[in-house]
């Protein structure tokens, strides 16, 4: 169903089908919720202003990834479009596309006048729609198709469009479970053709004190983006959490190789999501696990993705080895 359409800008919602294809909306928070220990998918993290405070975290003192990322994409970005001719970019998790326009730039030169093409795709339909909304006033050949669904529902229903690199920045790729990450580059792998490439920017593995100041930044905004998911959850699903009975917990375990980033109960309490019909009895001290963010080490990675079928074509650091960006292409 569209939600916006003009000549050069189309929304789509695929949202209407429900958030995954394994089952109703909010199926996925009952069945999180219900198990020991207990979870919620890390997309709910994302409404609107959980949007605007990841936003907020992204310029945090203690948030490294999100500058790094930009520095390294300032220099690689001309490379990029020079060895991809990607005349199409496809974002996974676009959010306010601010370092996205990196690469819009390197298009534009490349291929001056022509048009080229930007397919955002995320869950917070808000901030896809003002992004949008901004990158078409800075650059006049540009078109867009946004898709407002998460990760697999759009990656099923990717619209055609002219030699397409699909981008997944902000280390987006480590809240993904390791466990679904096999099956998340298959998916990947089978929107694209053969010859079509793939960029990621991924975190790096570095000490327990950077890592973990970097989701407890001592502002609270972190803190407070995490605990928001919890007024997300009362809004969509007629729930009672108290916010300030929950304290946010954001630890890196050394065995998984990734900050787990959890709501912690404060005192023993029931909680009820009534449209779901669900009735939770938390201990104090009990921890629900909102998400993950994995710390990767190159070759390990490399060599998953070419499990899949990828050709790495380059790999792209900063001068510490915190961040990376690595450009891959099906065969
Ligand atoms: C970590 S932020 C990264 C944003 C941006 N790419 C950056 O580099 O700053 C993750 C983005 O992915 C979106 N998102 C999270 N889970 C998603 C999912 N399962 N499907 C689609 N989008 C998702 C969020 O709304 C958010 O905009």
């Amino acid at each position: 169903m569209p939600t916006t359409s003009s000549p050069r800008l189309s929304v789509r919602s695929l949202m209407s089908r429900g958030a995954s294809p394994k089952g109703p909306e909010g199926q996925d928070v009952i069945e999180g919720l219900s198990r020991i220990p207990r979870s919620i998918p890390t997309y709910y993290l994302y409404d609107d202003h959980g949007s605007e405070l990841f936003e907020q975290i992204c310029a945090q003192p203690e948030y490294y990834p999100t500058r790094t990322e930009r520095q390294i994409l300032q220099r690689a970005a001309p490379e990029i479009a020079t060895l991809t001719q990607m005349r199409s970019l496809v974002e996974l998790g676009s959010g306010s596309a601010s370092k996205t326009r990196l690469l819009l730039d390197s298009m534009v030169s490349h291929w001056e006048k022509q048009p080229i093409r930007y397919i955002p795709i995320d869950v917070s339909a808000k901030i896809l729609e003002r992004s949008a909304e901004d990158l078409l006033s800075s650059y006049p050949t540009l078109s867009i198709q946004g898709l407002v669904a998460t990760y697999e529902l759009a990656l099923a229903d990717l619209p055609p469009a002219p030699d397409r690199l699909v981008a997944f920045l902000g280390s987006t790729l480590g809240n993904i479970p390791p466990q679904e990450c096999a099956r998340f580059f298959t998916q990947v792998y089978a929107a694209l053709a053969a010859g079509e490439h793939f960029l990621i920017g991924v975190d790096l593995q570095k000490d327990v004190d950077t890592l973990e100041a970097a989701y407890d930044d001592q502002m609270g905004i972190s803190a407070a983006f995490n605990l928001n998911i919890l007024n997300h959850l009362n809004r969509r699903y007629g729930g009672n959490f108290v916010s300030d009975h929950f304290r946010h917990f954001a630890p890196y375990n050394a065995t998984t190789e990734q900050i787990e980033i959890y709501i912690v109960s404060d005192r023993a309490q029931t909680v009820t999501l009534k449209n779901l019909s669900l009735s939770l009895d938390l201990k104090p001290g009990e921890q629900i696990l909102t998400e993950v963010s994995r710390k990767f080490q190159v070759p390990a990675l490399r060599s998953q993705l070419q499990d899949v079928g990828f050709t790495t074509l380059e790999v792209w650091t900063d001068p510490q080895d915190w961040y990376a960006v690595l450009l891959l292409q099906k065969q």
